[in-house]
């Protein structure tokens, strides 16, 4: 095992009716001026902006509100955020939604507290913040992981640059997690979601880290619970246990604790968000959809083990001492069949994209030569064409 940190402050109010609770939990905080921040509209349709702003007047919290969030949020929104908290001398930014409201609200929280530093430096990595306005959020789809995170992954317009930074003012101060809010998310939302929660948590699984029982246990958990609730959460939308259980686990697989012990990668990560970066049309779980079975495809040889044992304790899939390389295969396989019965994309042709922009994107995931991505076979733009190419 190796040495590491743990660090995950936000308090977890979870379970029925606790966004009723939002006005009482922001009082208890002092706050008494606040940023709603929203996206495109899927709260007033559930009803939560009203059960919010209720809560807000009876705590007497005043707000200030910016809807209009896209997925694959954007830097242009985000200053306009931290223009409004300034002027309006905003303590607190609520933002209500998936993982684009929060990231957004995490930029916003950055961008309002330095206002003498260009915000796209801290994710060019140039700069650190120092400080940030506090965020809390009322999660309205489990997927990100956002909630619990240190993470924060913004668009650039100027240019199509998709990039996050981790720092710790990024970690909400709290997050409410009630699964009924998660009801009216669409089967193709729910299964973006269910991929990218696998992902977290595989992302951190293939590791060269040896020693790690317990989170390979406590992973191999996560993954065996997330596969059987999203089938259920898919078939009936309204499945409460299973809706509860996707999204506990979103917030689990992403803040930290299935990584503790261990070198984490996220290679398919960086290459998604060149992706949904370049492509704007692209939602973040179906691109990774698209790019795990690639990837695996281009690594399993120099980790066979590791992938066997995926295979084997995952899926649960008889192990072929003689030919471990076909048990690894099919474990690649069965994790491709279960995104594809999801609804999910596999290939990047089913999204409408060829081979036009691989080079750019590869040249982008390196930062034009300047990295190469630690793996198994580390990524550089040569490894990256061929494991977009394989996802052709
Ligand atoms: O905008 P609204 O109207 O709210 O609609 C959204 C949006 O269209 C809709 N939606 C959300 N909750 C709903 C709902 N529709 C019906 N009922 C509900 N209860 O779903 C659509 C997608 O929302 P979005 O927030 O974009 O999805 P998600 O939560 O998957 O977030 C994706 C973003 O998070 C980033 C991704 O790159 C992507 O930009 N990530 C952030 C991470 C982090 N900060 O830690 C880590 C992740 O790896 C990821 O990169
Ligand atoms: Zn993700």
């Amino acid at each position: 095992m190796e040495n590491f940190e743990f660090y995950t402050p936000t308090k977890i109010y979870f379970g029925r009716d606790t966004h009723k609770k939002v006005g009482e939990i922001i009082a208890g905080y002092g706050f008494h001026k606040i940023l709603l921040h929203y996206g495109g509209g899927s709260i007033h349709r559930s009803g939560l902006y009203n059960a919010i702003v209720t809560s807000l007047r009876e705590h007497d919290i005043a707000w200030v509100e910016l809807g209009g969030v896209s997925p694959n949020p954007k830097l242009s929104l985000a200053k306009q955020g931290m223009e409004l908290c300034r002027a309006e001398n905003v303590e607190f930014i609520l933002a209500a939604g998936g993982g684009s409201v929060l990231d957004s609200a995490k930029c916003i929280a950055d961008g309002a507290a330095n206002p003498d530093v260009e915000t796209w430096e801290f994710f060019e990595k140039k700069r650190e913040p120092q400080g940030a306005l506090p965020v809390g959020a009322i999660l309205t789809l489990a997927a990100s992981g956002s909630e619990m995170s240190a993470s924060c992954v913004i668009t650039n317009e100027e240019g199509w640059f998709k990039r996050g930074f981790n720092s710790p003012y990024h970690r909400p101060l709290f997050s409410i997690l009630n699964p009924e809010l998660t009801f009216t998310v669409s089967p193709f939302q729910t299964g973006c979601g269910i991929v990218d929660i696998m992902m977290h948590t595989m992302e951190r699984y293939f590791t060269l880290s040896e020693n790690v029982d317990l989170t390979d246990h406590l992973a191999e958990g996560l993954l065996k619970s997330v596969i059987a609730a999203g089938k259920r959460a898919i078939d009936n939308p309204r499945d409460y246990e299973a809706r509860a259980t996707l999204m506990w686990a979103g917030s689990l697989s992403h803040n930290d604790l299935t990584g503790a012990g261990r070198q984490v990668f996220m290679g398919v990560h960086q290459m998604e968000h060149e992706l949904s970066g370049m492509y704007d049309f692209v939602a973040h779980g179906a691109g990774l959809s698209v790019l795990f079975p690639a990837w695996a495809k281009f690594q399993y040889p120099y980790a066979t083990q590791r992938f066997c044992q995926f295979a084997v304790r995952v899926w649960n899939l008889e192990m072929d001492y003689e030919h471990p390389e076909e048990t690894a295969k099919a474990g690649i396989a069965a994790t491709e069949a279960f995104f594809a019965s999801l609804g999910m994309p596999v290939r990047l042709r089913e999204l409408g994209i060829g081979a036009e922009k691989l080079e750019e994107m590869a040249e982008k995931c390196t930062f034009f030569g300047k990295r190469i991505l630690p793996d198994y076979k580390p990524l550089g733009k040569a490894e990256i064409m061929e494991i977009y190419r394989l996802a052709l």
